[in-house]
């Protein structure tokens, strides 16, 4: 999704700088296409304290910040390992986001006068959790309440919003039958896919009135799941 969204935003004629943790083609087709990318392990304070410096080092000021990080997996039923998970979890999906806004709240320019954005991409489960993804779940609703709260920290400069993806891509470790219950419990009965996310995004982009809010992407599925 996060290669979907930079190229979409390169499109709509952004200045995109994609931060990524594994190179991959899709890393190297945004850069074959002059967009800026920055390597960064956000597992530690150190680490995304560095990938901060990195960011202000190659630009004073920035329109948006989008976050879309993050580790997605079963919780573990080891309780040391669940540890562990628990804690990259907080660093990618609490942590780095908070350090990110909180240190560059000042770099954060909109157009014309109007608020500049930041955007957390969070997940339907903060609403509905899976009980069998709590450390996801929970770490995901620290993601949607630090928006709550960042929205009144930084206004009236900077709109914070979330987006709440339903299931919108499949991965391979979902099999047939989880891909089949999914669509049985999507309204709209389909696999989304990284549009519909993206144009929730440019709608916040555009939108100098919203502030506070999450948006779900997700045919429907909040309505329906189990
Ligand atoms: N796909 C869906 O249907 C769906 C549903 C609900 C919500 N969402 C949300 O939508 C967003 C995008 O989803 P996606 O399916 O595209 O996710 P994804 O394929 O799992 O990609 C997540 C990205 O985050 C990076 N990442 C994870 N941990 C990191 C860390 N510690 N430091 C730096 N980078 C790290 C991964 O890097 P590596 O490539 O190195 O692993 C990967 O590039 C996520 O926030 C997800 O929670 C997606």
């Amino acid at each position: 999704m996060g290669y979907h969204i930079a190229l979409r935003l390169h499109q709509d004629g952004y200045q995109v700088i994609a931060h990524y943790r594994t190179h991959t083609d899709e890393i190297q087709a945004l850069s074959d296409l002059g967009i800026k990318t920055i390597q960064a392990e956000l597992s530690s304070t150190e680490t995304i304290l560095a990938f901060i410096e990195q960011l202000k080092t190659c630009c004073h000021n920035f329109r948006a910040l989008i976050h879309n990080a993050s580790s997605f997996s079963r919780t573990l039923d080891n309780v040391e390992e669940a540890a562990k998970q628990y804690e990259q979890f907080f660093y990618v999906h609490m942590m780095a986001p908070f350090l990110i806004n909180q240190s560059l709240q000042n770099n954060l320019v909109g157009d014309s006068n109007e608020a500049a954005d930041i955007i957390h991409i969070t997940d339907i489960n903060v609403e509905n959790p899976t009980a069998r993804f709590d450390i996801y779940g929970t770490t995901k609703a620290g993601l949607h309440n630090l928006m709550l709260a960042q929205a009144k920290k930084f206004a009236p400069n900077i709109k914070v919003n979330a987006i709440a993806p339903g299931p919108v891509l499949f991965t391979e470790m979902h099999s047939q039958a989880v891909k089949q219950k999914m669509l049985d419990e999507t309204l709209l009965a389909k696999e989304g896919g990284a549009e519909p996310v993206y144009l929730a995004i440019k709608s916040l982009l555009d939108n100098p009135f919203m502030t506070g809010v999450s948006i779900p992407v997700d045919g429907g599925r909040r309505l329906s799941k189990s």
